[in-house]
């Protein structure tokens, strides 16, 4: 720990918050997407012979996996424990989350009446996210929580195909074959997204991020017609919220400085495009978070502390820049390798 950590006592000065907002840090913040969870024994452990969703509704579980990766690696930021389709449940959409598949939805959505069945979110319906997110506050003193959601067009892709897919076929047929129940699925998802982000930013949450996992299945043309507005829509409702907004999505270097627009003052990169490149792309206005290729912790630790001292330089070039995976930890990483990330990271950002 350095001077300046023991110095940081509010999360408005943690590194985390001050890069989102492009102010100058004391070493480069990191956190990891999927921090929390499967790859970590302690949290096999607790979930042990519970299911998922049933664990996001239990604040004194939840707590415990948000607070197991910091205590551990000495990460920058908690992730909140949840999961993009949550806040769906919570509605009364019926779905499961299946071991080893993901999201699978009982009755996917293809018709004017199954969107019209999808009520909006009201607070009450995710009392157990408040209720976690204030014990974790509380837990956690300077250090940042995260609180996110998913983004309509990656929901809505979940909802249309009923479960996870490569194609989005039934996504895209939807889309181009009915626009208007699209806007009118997807306007219902940002209502559900945006209410989900603003309950946790209202509880304490520090930081939010959007994330639209799937979206780089799209042309740019298509992402400004179909998903952009509805993204916005989400992001906006925690816009008069003193808490920096993140926007994150695989597979989109082509749509990087349109993804900005959306609202975001953070803009996640994934492992795909080099993260100068994103920096050129999106322009001095904002911060970036990423972009380390999550299969590269299989690597040799000199191969892989090369490429962590490319990003962390590539990063001075931004206003702000967080480290972070491209995309999520996978299960079989080995949680020391992501300890040592952190502590190269601190380590080497701080030698100026
Ligand atoms: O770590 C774990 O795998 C255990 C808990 C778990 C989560 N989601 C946590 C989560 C499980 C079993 C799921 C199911 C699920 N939901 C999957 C994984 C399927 C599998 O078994 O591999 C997926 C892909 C979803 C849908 C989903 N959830 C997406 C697309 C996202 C956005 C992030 C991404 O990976 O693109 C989520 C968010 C999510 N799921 C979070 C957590 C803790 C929050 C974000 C984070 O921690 O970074």
């Amino acid at each position: 720990m350095s001077a300046y950590d023991l110095q940081v006592t509010t999360v408005a000065d943690s590194p985390l918050v001050r890069a989102a907002r492009r102010k100058s840090v004391p070493h480069t913040p990191v956190w990891f997407m999927r921090q929390a969870g499967r790859s970590l024994p302690e949290y096999k452990r607790v979930r042990e012979g519970i299911a998922m969703l049933d664990s996001c509704m239990r604040p004194d579980l939840v707590t415990e996996i948000t607070l197991q990766p910091v205590r551990r690696h000495g990460v920058d930021a908690a992730i909140f424990f949840s999961d993009i389709v949550v806040p769906l449940k919570a509605v009364g959409v019926d779905l499961d989350i299946v071991p080893g598949v993901g999201p699978v939805i009982a009755e996917p959505v293809r018709t004017r009446a199954d969107v019209e069945r999808i009520p909006e979110l009201t607070p009450d319906a995710v009392s157990y996210v408040t209720e976690a997110v204030r014990l974790l506050v509380a837990e956690l003193g300077p250090t940042p929580l995260i609180g996110f959601a998913g983004a309509p067009f990656t929901l809505a892709s979940y909802l249309v195909e009923g479960g996870p897919s490569k194609n989005h076929e039934k996504t895209k047929a939807l889309m181009h074959g009915d626009p208007e129940l699209w806007d009118a699925l997807c306007a219902r998802l940002a209502q559900i997204s945006g209410t989900f982000l603003r309950v946790q930013a209202q509880a304490g949450a520090a930081v939010v991020q959007l994330f639209d996992s799937w979206v780089g299945a799209l042309q740019r043309r298509d992402y400004v017609r179909f998903a952009l507005p509805h993204s916005t829509a989400a992001l906006a409702a925690v816009a008069d919220l003193d808490v920096p907004r993140i926007h994150f999505g695989v597979g989109t270097g082509e749509l990087l400085p349109l993804m900005g627009t959306a609202g975001a003052d953070v803009v996640g990169v994934d492992y795909r495009v080099e993260l100068g490149d994103a920096i050129e792309r999106l322009g001095p206005e904002y911060a970036v978070q990423g972009n380390l290729d999550p299969a590269l912790l299989f690597a040799p630790w000199e191969a892989l502390a090369a490429r962590v001292e490319d990003i962390v330089t590539a990063g001075r070039a931004a206003g702000g820049h967080i480290f972070n995976l491209g995309h999520g930890v996978l299960p079989t990483t080995d949680p020391g390798v992501l300890t040592r990330v952190v502590e190269h990271v601190h380590e080497i950002s701080q030698r100026e």
